[in-house]
């Protein structure tokens, strides 16, 4: 599909729809997780409870923990989508250096936002807590072992600075695409496209 005289700026295809819809909330639901996971584990456990009390630090911890887990399930969705389907090509190509970039950055999407989800999963098992995911407690899949808890925990921090990091470059390049260069990346994202 090339671009029309009344659409200059659109480059290529857009995503399938689904594609896009799962880009979107995945988003908003990890920049909610990072944003609260930093006050649970700046507070802890009886900094909360302090704070607001032992029913709403339970809220957060159990909220944290289903949609962490949602993430998982809407990342493995979205991986399976993309090696099924693919992403749509550039009309015209973008220079050699911002397809490389991109590639670093969307696979580091992929493996950081499976990552997360897993070890804070595996980090709460090992720590002897309960795996919660909406009313259910799904099974711990390790034995508790709090040394081990400890280190996911630290690690789980540590991949949440990274995803801060990418989110930070990542939004500033779709920024760039969208206000500087105007190449058309941005509508290959948005939710209402010319061409839906
Ligand atoms: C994409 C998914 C997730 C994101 C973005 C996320 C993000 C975070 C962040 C940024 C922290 C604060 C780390 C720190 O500074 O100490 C945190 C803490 C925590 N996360 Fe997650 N998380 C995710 C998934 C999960 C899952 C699936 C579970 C468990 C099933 C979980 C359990 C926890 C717990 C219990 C803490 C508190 C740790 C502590 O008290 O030190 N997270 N999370």
């Amino acid at each position: 599909m090339g671009t029309t005289k009344s659409s200059p700026a659109v480059n290529g295809r857009p995503y399938a729809l689904i594609q896009r819809l799962l880009h979107w909330l995945i988003a908003l639901i990890v920049i909610v997780l990072l944003a609260a996971g930093t006050v649970i584990g700046t507070l802890g456990y009886d900094g909360l409870v302090a704070q607001f009390g032992s029913d709403v630090t339970n809220l957060m911890y159990t909220t944290h923990k289903t949609f962490g887990i949602m993430v998982l399930i809407l990342m493995v969705l979205r991986l399976g989508l993309r090696l099924a389907i693919g992403a749509p090509g550039y009309d015209r190509a973008l220079p050699g250096w911002q397809m490389i970039a991109s590639r670093i950055s969307h696979w580091g999407f992929y493996v950081l936002l499976i990552a997360m989800p897993l070890v804070g999963w595996l980090a709460t098992a090992a720590g002897g807590y309960p795996v919660d995911f909406f009313n259910w407690t799904l099974p711990g899949l390790i034995n508790k072992n709090p040394e081990l808890s400890k280190t996911l925990f630290e690690l789980h921090a540590l991949i949440g600075l990274l995803l801060i990091v990418l989110i930070l470059v990542h939004a500033g390049a779709a920024l760039l695409h969208w206000l500087v260069w105007r190449d058309g990346v941005m509508a290959r994202m948005a939710l209402r496209t010319r061409r839906d």
